[in-house]
């Protein structure tokens, strides 16, 4: 007789977004004349950028004529985009990775969900508090999170590292070693990122216990400070503990096409074993590669028109972005992010939970966010807004909010 994994029962419900989307029909219905505003999206709004388009276009003639068609694509990814990617995102920042050490995929959701695969089921996960919450839920299903206790909304296996205003949303290291370590940067939904020097504290301290440190960031391209870390190999040392995860979706729009990478250096390896391998093993055998169509897309990201179009979305969401915080500020809210991320991440007045003040800017403004507690107990008492909106409706929400 067929069995369940258990482990997948120990999963609580995505309640988050199914509680949000509930309270909003449920207002709409009382309030049929309302005009919703959401500023809680995390998916981009804007088109993909002309340089990206052109390139769909002639790749997808290339597949209409025998002499140009592609079939499956290489396990690891075309070379010519691995050597662009190594290139433009490592060679040109001094950081030393190579085009073998690249394994393009179809988006950073799967990789960072995939990767606990490849280390025992004995080893502990750290993650930051509140969290992206694939990274939990992935090592759950795979049996390594323990028990959820519903009173404290917390894994018995998992430690989870506080991170509030008192650390600046970067984590303290932990009590009890982890043997994986969840780093993202910029922070999704803090918007916080880490100081190059506090970055090195993290390699060293992986480095001095054995740790491997799996490093999110998907959100690079919104960096825009000096001496904030674009990447964890720009730190001594990081080729000997640590992956990253970097994503198409929030740099040029791709959350609809997919495209990302994952970086795994030859020098990583856990118990002799180079966790390359591994991951290349796993790769052959369970995935046949990101479409030709959208690699060449990704390539033409890197581009000199596609860079600079690229630029231009991404300097469209920060404009909205420095609206949000400009007017927050002004009246009187402690907010954080919205600097180097897409995300704004902001402390509900008057000792309100989250849910409380997401049902109270829903009625008074119309506007919908996500509450904080839904990212982890400590995002409780806090509040997250999207920069991804349309340019319109982002101030016409915070004229809202202002009339309040
Ligand atoms: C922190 C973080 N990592 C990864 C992803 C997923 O990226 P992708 O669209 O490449 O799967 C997201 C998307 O929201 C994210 O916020």
């Amino acid at each position: 007789m067929a069995k369940v994994n258990q482990d997948y029962l120990k999963l609580p419900g995505s309640y988050l977004f199914s509680e949000i989307g509930r309270r909003v029909r449920e207002y709409e219905a009382a309030h049929p004349e309302s005009q919703i505003i959401r500023l809680g999206i995390g998916d981009v709004t804007r088109p993909l950028c002309p340089a990206v388009i052109d390139a769909l276009h002639k790749a997808t003639d290339e597949m209409g004529s025998a002499e140009t068609f592609h079939g499956y694509a290489p396990d690891l990814g075309y070379e010519f985009l691995r050597k662009t990617i190594a290139q433009k995102d490592y060679g040109d920042r001094g950081c030393d990775i190579s085009a073998e050490e690249i394994f393009v995929s179809d988006g950073a959701k799967c990789d960072c969900g995939n990767i606990q695969e490849i280390f025992s089921k004995d080893n502990k996960i750290a993650v930051c508090d509140p969290v992206y919450p694939v990274y939990v839920d992935s090592n759950v299903m795979a049996g390594r999170a323990g028990e959820y206790d519903p009173v404290n909304e917390l894994f018995s296996d998992v430690i989870y590292m506080p991170c509030d205003a008192s650390n600046c949303f970067v984590p303290d290291f932990p009590k009890e070693v982890p043997d994986l370590i969840y780093l993202c940067f910029p922070n999704n939904p803090t918007g916080a990122v880490i100081a190059k020097s506090k970055l090195q504290q993290w390699v060293d301290y992986a480095r001095s216990h054995g740790s491997v440190i799996l490093y999110d960031a998907a959100y690079e391209a919104y960096i825009c400070e000096e001496d904030i870390p674009h990447s964890i190999y720009e730190c001594e040392g990081a080729r000997e503990c640590a992956i990253e995860f970097r994503s198409f979706s929030k740099t040029a729009g791709f959350t609809g096409l997919r495209l990302g990478y994952t970086v795994i250096p030859k020098d990583l390896k856990v118990e002799k074993t180079p966790l390359w391998n591994l991951w290349a093993r796993r790769h052959g055998t369970k995935y046949n590669g990101a479409p030709y169509i959208v690699q060449r897309a990704g390539e033409a990201v890197y581009s000199d028109e596609g860079r600079a179009q690229v630029k231009e979305q991404i300097a469209y969401y920060m404009d909205n972005a420095k609206i949000i915080l400009k007017e927050l500020k002004s009246l009187g809210y402690d907010v954080y992010g919205g600097i180097n991320a897409p995300y704004i991440w902001l402390k509900t007045p008057h000792d309100m939970t989250s849910w409380e003040f997401f049902d109270y800017l829903l009625k008074e403004a119309n506007v919908v966010g996500t509450p904080g507690s839904g990212f982890g107990p400590h995002g409780e008492h806090y509040f997250r807004l999207t920069a991804f909106g349309d340019r319109e409706k982002t101030i016409e929400a915070l004229n809202r909010i202002k009339n309040i």
